[in-house]
């Protein structure tokens, strides 16, 4: 009966066990983990545009290379994390339809603008080394599909913050004017990377039941605490200072209420390449019924 099965699944949340997709789960668990999988998905794939603007630009084929392989990355780690909330039983065309619709979320820093080349090596170095910051205790979340799928994106994870980290040591050792776009990216890119961890502890309304669940193994605190104390030979070692100062929580809130830099682009440029790429997902439909489901060619 009912409380059996939650007193099984609390034991073996307890036990630091894995939950299944087959396991009985409460309908809450399954319900957050879809909020959480579905919106970390979502910020995979947005997050491709502010890097793909550079794509074009890039100073050399060697940068041009190495940012197409990680905006590729960005990609797979989105399907990953689809393929993973499927197993909660929802769908991806559903997941999407609510991003397009506003009503589910992607991570607050991709609604900042990439304004110089530097900002493509501050991005690698502070997005994708907070990422990792948060990502790392995600590996050992309760929910099996979650967990493995970090493992996989956390390797890749960190080939992206060493690509961002040697393009910022590389402007930085420049001229002057290279030193200083690279310390003009780390003060843009600085407080919005501190913002993806979350709210303060005490205005975070899911922190609690996550931890319980053993979803978020360390409060958006303490992982903005690790970050920070990473960081900081980091940017020594770079010969670049990170600002000093407070978060401005006022401009969090309206990022996440829409009214950031470029929330509507990046929702416009999302709905247009889903409704671009509708022909694509046809013609593969069509491909798998012609072919028979999933037999290779
Ligand atoms: N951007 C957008 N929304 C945010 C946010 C941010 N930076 N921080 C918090 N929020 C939202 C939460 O989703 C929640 O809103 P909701 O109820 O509508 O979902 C609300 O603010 C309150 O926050 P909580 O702390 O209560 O919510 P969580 O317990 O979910 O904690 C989180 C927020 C730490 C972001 C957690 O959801 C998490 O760890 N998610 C997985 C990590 C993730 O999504 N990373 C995306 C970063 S970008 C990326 O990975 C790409 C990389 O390749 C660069």
């Amino acid at each position: 009966d009912e409380a059996a099965r939650q007193a099984a699944f609390d034991a073996a949340v307890a036990a630091d066990e894995r939950i299944e997709p087959r396991d009985w789960m409460p309908d809450a668990y399954r319900a957050s983990l879809v909020r959480q999988m579905a919106q970390h998905a979502h910020s995979e794939i947005i997050g491709m545009q502010p890097e793909a603007n550079w794509i074009t630009r890039a100073p050399s084929l060697r940068r041009k290379a190495i940012l197409m392989a990680k905006v590729q990355d960005e990609a797979g780690h989105g399907l990953y994390l689809y393929s993973a909330a499927e197993t909660l039983g929802t769908s991806r065309e559903e997941l999407l339809d609510k991003l397009h619709a506003g009503r589910q979320r992607y991570s607050s820093i991709f609604n900042y603008p990439t304004l110089t080349w530097a900002d493509v090596g501050a991005i690698g170095w502070l997005v994708d080394g907070a990422a990792i910051t948060n990502q790392v205790p995600l590996c050992r979340c309760s929910y099996g599909p979650y967990a493995r799928a970090m493992v996989r994106i956390c390797k890749e994870e960190s080939f992206h913050q060493r690509q961002g980290y040697e393009l910022l040591l590389a402007l930085s050792r420049g001229t002057p004017a290279q030193h200083a776009m690279a310390q003009d990216a780390v003060d843009r890119w600085w407080w919005p990377s501190l913002m993806m961890f979350g709210p303060p502890d005490e205005e975070s309304g899911h922190s609690a039941q996550s931890m319980a669940w053993k979803i978020k193994r360390h409060s958006n605190d303490e992982l903005r605490r690790r970050f920070i104390e990473i960081s900081g030979p980091q940017a020594d070692a770079l010969g670049l200072t990170l600002p000093t100062g407070e978060i401005d929580w006022d401009e969090f809130k309206e990022v996440l209420k829409g009214n950031g830099p470029c929330n509507e682009q990046r929702i416009a440029q999302r709905r247009r390449a889903h409704e671009e790429g509708a022909w694509v997902r046809d013609a593969a439909v069509a491909y798998a019924a012609k072919h028979g489901e999933g037999k290779p060619s």
